[in-house]
């Protein structure tokens, strides 16, 4: 395999509304993630990706960017971005941002000029139809519910949206359109950008006859991303989009790949794939549910296991994928992946190693690496995602109560993310010095950056001696290129694995139960790398406690 600068590299996620804000208007900003930049470098990190900074009307938290070439002014200018990148590349940290591009704001000059002239050529970098007798050209639902169809004010035509209905859906099949996105990208790399997350991507190609499909709710309509799965040629679509901008910088970029067809993997994260690595979703798929959150099952702890090696096993015959245990569309990983009694740092730990000596890039997201939790949300008016009180009716819609349904979106919202992070115990978690634009998880005082720094067995220590462990010399190679192979699946409670090249083998193991469990080692222990109980000593018969996670080089 040819190796790549990005490799062997730890990557953090940083949601910038809820990171760190300096002047006291309750949003994060730019300066709060220059000022916390040494912190990152002493976590190990190496890439920061930024959920979107552009300037945007916030409908889908800046997931609608209303001009691609701007920074939000709630986060501050470009100057500080620019000051950004150099205190970055100053620390040998690599910058990447969030590429929305399957769709803009409906604010967007492109939207705008599309709605004053639906005839003339912008209409065309959308996609502007026809209705059926006053309906709409097709009956999807949108991610966000309600039709993906939107009238055009004053035509008999309507507009395509998959997610709000100010995400106008951008055209791909229009070179036009194609160009104007090719020249922003490549704007961005000659800034000294290092590459992209990018949003959404697999939506770009519709089936242009829109054709109806078989309704699957009570609302009469039918998931949107049936189109997509019904339609072929997103790789020619990719493809382009590769050899005109991130082929020609070598630059990093992570997809968010959901609907993917059977085997095609490499073509997506292969050598000469359309992307460096995508996001392996596969363990947070487990808890979609048929209908919506309301109806989404509790992760089982052997489903678990079994789709993570499942994935390891098929992905490292290709390429790399990003590992993670959640990110801002996600519940926490603590409160989804352990049971009640393993939310502890003894348990966050544990999740910890598990997640990040995967073979695959480990992208931590912010306050993972203090073991943030879910928050208790007391009413539906203290979301603010937009994605959360569409769940919400549709939970209510399906006859669920008030209090059922508030149930459903506290376990499953996004906004379990998106609190602020927890920097301290003073008050907001010294987050912000004015009202958080999002409430502050209540266990703030238990839970915090500072507390932890001078608590040698804190999660926060914890994680920093794991993310060295990986990169280490000695174990970097291993860590980094090593196969994966899964151990001990028959054993309940374990979830075990090495990893191995032809000079190291090291086990990692876990025990996801209360109790103790007594394991007969394959191989005689050589080391002791990484423990989450101060073990001073492995025999080949080992008893492994509750919660215990030891990783080990074996001879
Ligand atoms: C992606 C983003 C999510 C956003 C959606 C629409 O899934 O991660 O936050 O709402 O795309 O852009
Ligand atoms: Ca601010």
């Amino acid at each position: 395999m040819k190796k790549k600068w990005w490799h062997d590299k730890v990557a953090y996620q940083i949601y910038p509304k809820s990171f760190c804000d300096t002047n006291g208007d309750g949003i994060g900003d730019l300066r709060g993630i220059i000022s916390k930049l040494d912190y990152l470098k002493e976590l190990g990190i190496d890439i920061i990706w930024l959920s979107p900074i552009y300037k945007s009307p916030f409908v889908d938290q800046g997931y609608d960017i209303a001009d691609y070439y701007a920074i939000a002014e709630e986060f501050g200018t470009m100057d500080e971005f620019d000051e950004l990148l150099a205190e970055a590349k100053k620390r040998d940290m690599y910058i990447i941002m969030d590429l929305v591009i399957n769709h803009c704001s409906s604010q967007h000059e492109w939207f705008q000029k599309a709605l004053a002239d639906p005839d003339g050529e912008y209409a065309d970098y959308f996609y502007f139809r026809k209705g059926k007798n006053g309906n709409p050209p097709s009956n999807y639902r949108s991610y966000f519910g309600g039709s993906c169809w939107e009238p055009v004010p004053g035509t008999d035509k309507f507009y395509f949206h998959m997610f709000a209905k100010e995400q106008p859906d951008l055209n791909w099949e229009n070179p036009k359109l194609r160009q104007e996105l090719y020249k922003m990208i490549n704007w961005w790399l000659d800034k000294g950008l290092a590459g992209f997350r990018i949003d959404a991507i697999i939506n770009i190609k519709k089936n242009l006859a829109f054709p109806d499909f078989e309704p699957d709710g009570t609302d009469g309509l039918a998931s949107c991303w049936k189109m997509v799965e019904s339609v072929d040629g997103v790789g020619e679509l990719l493809e382009d989009l590769k050899k005109n901008t991130f082929q020609k910088q070598d630059a990093f970029t992570v997809g968010e790949v959901f609907n993917m067809k059977e085997g095609e993997l490499p073509q997506f994260i292969g050598e000469e794939g359309h992307f460096s690595t995508i996001f392996d979703f596969s363990a947070h798929s487990l808890s979609d549910g048929e209908h919506g959150w309301y109806d989404a099952p509790s992760v089982d702890f052997k489903k678990w296991r079994e789709t993570i090696i499942n994935s390891q096993m098929e992905v490292q015959k290709s390429g790399f994928e990003a590992n993670i245990i959640e990110n801002h569309d996600e519940p926490r990983g603590v409160s989804r992946f352990l049971p009640e009694y393993a939310r502890t740092p003894a348990g966050t730990k544990m999740l910890g190693t598990i997640s990040v000596l995967l073979r695959g890039i480990p992208f931590i997201y912010q306050g993972q690496e203090i073991g943030m939790q879910n928050a208790v949300w007391n009413s539906i008016d203290e979301f603010d995602d937009i994605s959360t009180k569409d769940q919400y009716h549709i939970a209510r819609k399906a006859g669920l109560s008030n209090e059922e349904a508030l149930e459903v979106c506290a376990k499953m919202s996004r906004d379990n993310a998106r609190t602020p992070m927890q920097w301290s115990s003073k008050e907001n978690a010294g987050f912000t010095t004015g009202m958080p634009w999002l409430k502050v998880n209540s266990n703030y005082k238990e839970i915090n950056v500072k507390s932890q720094e001078k608590d040698a067995d804190s999660v926060l220590n914890y994680y920093r001696k794991l993310v060295k462990v990986r990169k280490s010399p000695e174990y970097k190679e291993v860590f980094t290129y090593g196969q994966f192979e899964p151990a001990y699946e028959d054993t309940d409670s374990i979830m075990a694995y090495y990893r191995f090249d032809g000079e190291k083998r090291v086990l990692v193991v876990a025990n996801f139960g209360k109790e103790a469990v007594e394991l007969e080692l394959q191989y005689p222990v050589k080391n002791i790398i990484l423990s989450n109980r101060d073990r001073k000593k492995a025999e080949r018969t080992l008893q492994l406690d509750g919660l215990e996670v030891i990783v080990l080089e074996c001879s």
